[in-house]
């Protein structure tokens, strides 16, 4: 697979971090996720192509977190660990108090783990992905708030919007242009915690 297409010279000469902030943009020109006064957390931010494009659409500060090391950008709250430790919360927690963050207003994610090439491997494990940072959204995400999740689509997609879609006032997938045809991504939109 040609790796440097159309998308990844775009981010080259725009001085992104990676290609993915083209899917960001295109979703959040589309569906207005982000606005002015945001509070955002980021999942799976690394190496930071979003983090750039959230910091455009957001005056507050952004918290972002992931497994790995990132390089460092003004009014980042960055957290290294792993969305799916049961105690991950803590680092959230502690950064939002120190922060005089009181509650979240958007969530975004855009984590995955390497993808194996077997399709039911890699949808069960972006599902449970999702499915803990939905977990995390009851407690930080306030009433009002907007999700955005990458997820591999597969056999648990449905499961899974069957059980958070009422509890958001609107929902939709989506699959932005800067997505390959050929990957079985997805992003899904809940907007309106109720
Ligand atoms: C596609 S990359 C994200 C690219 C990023 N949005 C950007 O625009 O630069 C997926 C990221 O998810 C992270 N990730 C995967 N599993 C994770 C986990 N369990 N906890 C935290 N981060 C995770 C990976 O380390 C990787 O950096």
């Amino acid at each position: 697979m040609n790796r440097k297409d159309k998308y990844y010279k775009k981010a080259k000469k725009q001085n992104y971090r990676s290609r993915a902030s083209f899917k960001l943009i295109e979703i959040q020109n589309k569906f207005n996720i982000i606005n002015k006064n945001s509070y955002v957390i980021e999942f799976g931010s690394s190496p930071g192509g979003w983090t750039q494009v959230i910091k455009q659409f957001t005056d507050m500060p952004i918290i972002s977190v992931d497994l790995n090391a990132m390089p460092p950008i003004d009014n980042v709250l960055f957290i290294q660990g792993d969305i799916l430790n049961y105690n991950i919360g803590k680092p959230i927690r502690e950064t939002m108090a120190k922060n005089d963050i009181e509650s979240i207003d958007v969530f975004l994610s855009d984590a995955m783990v390497r993808t194996s090439g077997i399709a039911e491997r890699d949808s069960y494990e972006s599902y449970t992905i999702c499915e803990q940072i939905m977990v995390l959204s009851e407690e930080f995400l306030k009433r009002g708030g907007n999700v955005l999740l990458k997820q591999f689509q597969g056999e648990m997609t449905n499961e899974f919007l069957n059980k958070w879609k009422d509890k958001f006032q609107f929902y939709k997938i989506t699959k932005p242009h800067a997505s390959r045809k050929e990957s079985r991504e997805i992003y899904i939109i809940l907007k309106g915690k109720k």
